[in-house]
């Protein structure tokens, strides 16, 4: 039997928006918001746990304290974590990041970051609501427009984090994190110049680069690729619009007269030394990894044919297109001859890709993502399946959930004394809507279609949200 301790209970008034029939996808079935921070023990377990499973696995999602936001990517960062060790799971905890915008629940960014005397913003507001990391012994909670937040293993907040001082502008939720060196590679885009700054920070954590590198607007940049010696930015046709900020939506949309490109640049070197390639118009809000192959730099990343022309909105409409979703694409820039080739690996859409971190820039065999399929309305929504792809052909395998569950991102934690790239877990935190519960899935991943090594079940939602990590004890 569980052990819930409320350690938090929200008193905020609820918004009726989000609540109802008429409550937007982003606030709805999975992704409906929680309304306190609880510490749960004694939780149950299906199967084994892996003993070599040793730290914490941490899941960011848009959590609004409100119970409403107008769009999926900017509620208040929650923390889902659970500690696994020895073969047990010790415990799970939702923790709120504690930012100014949790402070002031509901109010607009704009007014919280923006000084109007100056004209400055304070990069201290943030949801950090969309992935959580560790380096340099640091645990950090990510969003793309803003300092990084620092929190505990036990996710309760230190504050933001500027290296020091030597961070002035947003820094990505997506760093890279380079198997050789240790070094976290990362940029941060802004919405006025300079637009684009490359940073590389030092296995200890040390904010060692800052570079500006030209662009000729202000596009939305999510993500980005780093192989063993480049650093590849992605320069494509989604662009700020002040009128849409004005108004608070998501300031971004679709642009056919601004040109796509794939800038790729020395890892350590500067803005003349960023090559760059023009490439099929697209968006791709997530890479999967990049490596060298000769004098081909390689890019995987979830491409989409075009993304935001008539509303920032992520689900439109019940029905997708599959046509329209993200799918597994491979981009191949040859430094010598400045050709470029592009291959779309899976008719079928995809996305939240990972591989195994420790090959992050290196030739990976596979990488996994969450596949379109397997609902329980017969959609074609991405929500019920794992893939592994083999990207050397796109051959896919899948792991099925029962009809209805939901997976989230999932990490690959590779086995101890594992001899191929594939010996490891799987790990997600996935929802059940019969009970509105979840558990944590952990697969073999050399096995998809086998059923998981072990599930350990929270009683009540662990909310669906964004990117994850397993955190080990070692670092
Ligand atoms: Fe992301």
């Amino acid at each position: 039997m569980s052990i819930i301790e409320v350690d938090n209970a929200s008193n905020i008034e609820v918004d009726p928006r989000g609540q109802g029939p008429d409550a937007p996808w982003h606030l709805t079935g999975s992704r409906a918001p929680v309304r306190d921070e609880v510490t749960i023990t004694e939780l149950e377990v299906k199967g084994s746990i892996p003993p070599e499973l040793s730290g914490r696995y941490i899941r960011n999602t848009p959590n609004p304290q409100t119970g409403y936001t107008e769009h999926w990517f900017i509620g208040d960062g929650m923390l889902h974590g659970m500690e696994l060790a020895d073969g047990k799971a010790n415990w799970y905890r939702n923790r709120y990041v504690r930012t100014p915008m949790f402070d002031n629940p509901g109010a607009d960014r704009l007014t919280l970051a923006l000084d109007p005397e100056t004209f400055t913003f304070d990069h201290k507001v943030s949801a950090a609501n969309t992935h959580i990391v560790s380096h340099g012994g640091k645990i950090l909670a990510l969003e793309e427009g803003s300092y990084p937040y620092e929190v505990t293993p036990e996710l309760d907040t230190v504050g933001a984090h500027n290296f020091d001082g030597k961070l002035d502008g947003p820094f990505t939720a997506h760093p890279k994190f380079c198997a050789e060196t240790g070094e976290m590679l990362g940029f941060g885009y802004a919405q006025v110049e300079p637009y684009l700054t490359y940073y590389r920070v030092s296995a200890a954590g040390e904010l060692v680069q800052a570079t500006n590198i030209t662009v000729p607007g202000p596009t939305m940049m999510h993500d980005f690729a780093a192989s063993r010696n480049y650093s590849i930015f992605m320069d494509l046709p989604v662009v700020f619009d002040m009128e849409m900020a004005m108004q608070g939506g998501m300031p971004f949309h679709w642009d056919d007269d601004y040109a796509a490109r794939f800038g790729v640049m020395p890892r350590n070197g500067g803005d003349a030394d960023v090559r760059w390639f023009d490439v099929d118009p697209c968006f791709v809000f997530h890479t999967m990894n990049a490596h060298e192959e000769g004098d081909d730099v390689v890019v995987y990343g979830c491409r989409s044919p075009e993304m935001w022309r008539n509303t920032s909105q992520i689900a439109v409409s019940d029905a997708p297109d599959p046509g329209d979703g993200p799918a597994l694409h491979e981009w191949r820039f040859n430094m010598a001859t400045g050709a470029v080739s592009e291959r779309q690996l899976d008719d079928d859409a995809s996305e939240f890709p990972r591989i195994p971190e420790h090959l992050q820039g290196f030739q990976t065999d596979y990488g996994y993502t969450i596949g379109m399929g397997n609902t329980a309305d017969g959609s074609d929504a991405m929500a019920g399946r794992l893939c592994k792809y083999r990207l050397s052909d796109g051959d896919r395998q899948v792991h099925d959930f029962p009809l209805g569950h939901e997976p989230g991102e999932a990490v690959f934690v590779p086995a101890e004394g594992g001899t191929n790239s594939d010996d490891g877990y799987l790990m997600t935190y996935v929802w059940q809507p019969e009970t509105d519960t979840s558990y944590m899935a952990i697969l073999d991943a050399t096995d998809m279609a086998a059923d998981p090594i072990a599930e350990v079940h929270v009683p009540r939602r662990i909310v669906s949200g964004f990117h994850t990590s397993w955190i080990p004890d070692a670092t």
